[in-house]
């Protein structure tokens, strides 16, 4: 543990769980729980469940589960500590240097890059501003860029020479293998290090404090590569990040609007759409539809139209969906782009744009349309076929019934055989669908990486509720443990949860479920909750307990008869055969007795 455990349950007590969560999702009272739409995946009635006075999370429908802690840790794909910094950060706590040196050294270099880049934006911001910067402060005053946006973005120009940038970090007494961990320098073959960035127009980029992270590249003239950007450091990794987003996030709209380009982002900026951001120069990732689904009640994809787009488009349309994230296409005109298109047609223009940008479904039927030119019989069946694979995916039967319609109408098709061939792909999908889910996780995993030896299904579901029991009701310590010690748990993980709550209890401390799972890994966490959430609330739960004790004493004694009969079966000596049949008739009596009680 890095962190003492009173500072790790300080977090989370100052962090209530309704409020963290109502950041991400909106929620609704319903009796002592909050319900809302699980973020976790995708649904269109709510399942997921917060409890206050628990302080924990729960979903039906994945069975994810657990504290403020692991919500974090899910929901901004964030590690222990890191999540735990987070939460501390949002109420102010600061945390103690954490004692792991490993961590400390990374914090060090990670807040060392952050200054060194933002020396460099500093760097290339003056350049642009002197004398060798004229030719691109022309190229973007050309282009239609404001002295005033310039500066919001902190746009730039890296000289020419071959390490400027470079010279001056050293100066400044930044040392080589930080210039090379932050990917401004690079060594050349001669051994020395020279600025990675050359000739460019500097876009850097900020991640949602103001840090900046990385730095995009721009060449003035038509020269290969048109963009050179920051690899992945320490402080930045681009599949995480959306240019823009400091800015966007604190839009007035809802809404998040999803363009290619740096260029793109900054021209609707401008013009006032301050809620567009860039995924950066790669195609859209899970973690951004996360932050998009974070920030925003509404994502519109604006991709360029050229047939690179359409296919960007489709792929991160299914990454949106996937998400959660309501989403619509807004269609560009033929080869136009965001940018030209704000600039050469004014910022209304545009916002009618967005205001026409159509559904989902609606996108990718038209997709499937403009792959057929319908001359044909054989042209019209696939396209029935592809309208109905796609309706048939879409979870809504109201919507699923008005697109139906209004396709059978739009594409002279009948809307009884779209229907019937809908209704086929339905049934197919739900037959192959059913599997069990018992003693997993909510993604069908295997709790906690356990191996099958340790994980005897028997024990672990009555030693996991006797855990969950105990924390609900700490008055029966003594009888739990009195009973059942630490060394007794069959499952090995259920046993180091029972060393550490006893403990708590044992120093009289009291201990509820919410604190139990703070630093626990989220599939085991989710395991607990759902144990609590759909067998915990028991009106006498001293009944309950001695029930699981009296199961598991059963259990134990069931597979040592079982032994015994092995024993039996292989012993040579009459004598101490004669001797295990006794045991296993005084034994045979006790299961008796304990399951009279039960
Ligand atoms: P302009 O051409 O100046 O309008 O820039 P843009 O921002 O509109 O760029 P474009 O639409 O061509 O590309 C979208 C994004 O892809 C850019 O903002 C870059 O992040 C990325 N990109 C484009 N070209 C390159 C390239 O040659 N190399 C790399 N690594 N990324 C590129
Ligand atoms: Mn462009």
């Amino acid at each position: 543990m890095l962190y003492p455990e009173q500072i790790i349950e300080e977090v989370r007590l100052r962090n209530d769980i309704v409020e963290v969560v109502s950041g991400y999702l909106k929620l609704e009272r319903k009796g002592r729980s909050y319900w809302g739409l699980c973020p976790f995946h995708s649904e269109k009635t709510p399942s997921f469940s917060v409890e206050p006075n628990k302080q924990f999370f729960y979903c039906f429908g994945c069975n994810r589960g657990g504290s403020v802690i692991q919500f974090i840790m899910s929901i901004e794909n964030l590690e222990f500590v890191e999540a735990l910094k987070f939460l501390a950060d949002r109420v102010g706590i600061t945390l103690p240097e954490s004692e792991d040196p490993k961590e400390r050294d990374r914090a060090k270099r990670r807040k060392r890059i952050l200054e060194l880049n933002r020396q460099a934006a500093r760097f290339y911001f003056k350049t642009l501003a002197g004398e060798n910067g004229l030719e691109a402060q022309n190229y973007l005053k050309n282009r239609g860029l404001s002295a005033k946006t310039i500066k919001k973005f902190g746009l730039g120009y890296s000289p020419t020479g071959w390490d400027e940038l470079t010279r001056v970090l050293l100066e400044n007494q930044f040392p080589e293998d930080l210039l090379l961990e932050s990917g401004l320098s690079i060594r050349a073959k001669s051994g020395e290090l020279i600025d990675r960035f050359r000739g460019r127009i500097m876009f850097p980029i900020f991640d949602i404090r103001g840090n900046i992270i990385g730095f995009g590249g721009r060449v003035t003239d038509g020269s290969m590569p048109k963009y050179m950007n920051s690899p992945d450091t320490p402080v930045y990794n681009k599949s995480r990040e959306l240019y823009g987003l400091n800015y966007a996030r604190s839009s007035p709209s809802k809404r998040l609007l999803i363009v290619e380009g740096y260029m793109d982002v900054i021209s609707l900026h401008q013009a006032g759409i301050d809620f567009a951001v860039a995924s950066l120069g790669t195609a859209l990732t899970k973690m951004q539809a996360w932050i998009l689904k974070k920030y925003s009640e509404e994502v519109i994809i604006a991709y360029d139209s050229d047939s690179a787009g359409q296919a960007a488009t489709m792929r991160g349309l299914e990454i949106l969906e996937e998400a959660g994230c309501n989403v619509r296409v807004l269609i560009m005109p033929e080869g136009k782009d965001p940018d030209e298109y704000v600039r050469n047609n004014g910022p209304e223009k545009f916002k009618n744009l967005i205001d026409r940008a159509i559904s989902l479904l609606d996108y990718k039927i038209g997709v499937k349309r403009n792959m057929h030119n319908l001359d044909t019989i054989e042209d019209k069946l696939k396209l029935l076929n592809g309208i109905a694979d796609t309706l048939a995916e879409h979870d809504n039967p109201i919507e699923r019934e008005l697109y139906a319609k209004n396709y059978a109408r739009e594409y002279g098709i009948s809307y009884e055989s779209l229907q019937e061939e809908i209704n086929k792909r339905i049934n197919r999908k739900s037959r192959a669908g059913d599997y069990s889910t018992s003693m997993r996780d909510g993604r069908g995993r295997r709790l906690g990486g356990q191996k099958k030896e340790d994980f005897d299904t028997r024990y672990s579901e009555l030693e996991y509720m006797l855990l969950v029991m105990l924390c609900h009701e700490n008055r029966f310590y003594k009888l739990i443990s009195e009973n059942y010690s630490p060394e007794s748990y069959r499952d090995r993980k259920a046993g180091e949860i029972a060393r550490k709550l006893y403990k708590k209890l044992e120093e009289n401390k009291s201990c509820v479920l919410a604190e139990l799972l703070s630093d626990m890994d989220p599939g085991s966490a989710s395991y607990l909750v759902r144990l609590s959430k759909t067998k915990g609330e028991i009106s006498e739960p001293e009944k309950a307990i001695k029930q699981i004790l009296n199961k598991l004493a059963i259990l134990k004694l069931e597979d040592l008869q079982k032994q015994t009969i092995e024993r039996i079966k292989n012993e040579q000596d009459g004598e101490t055969r004669q001797q295990l049949g006794l045991e296993f008739s005084i034994r045979a009596e006790k299961i008796a007795e304990l399951k009279k009680m039960v």
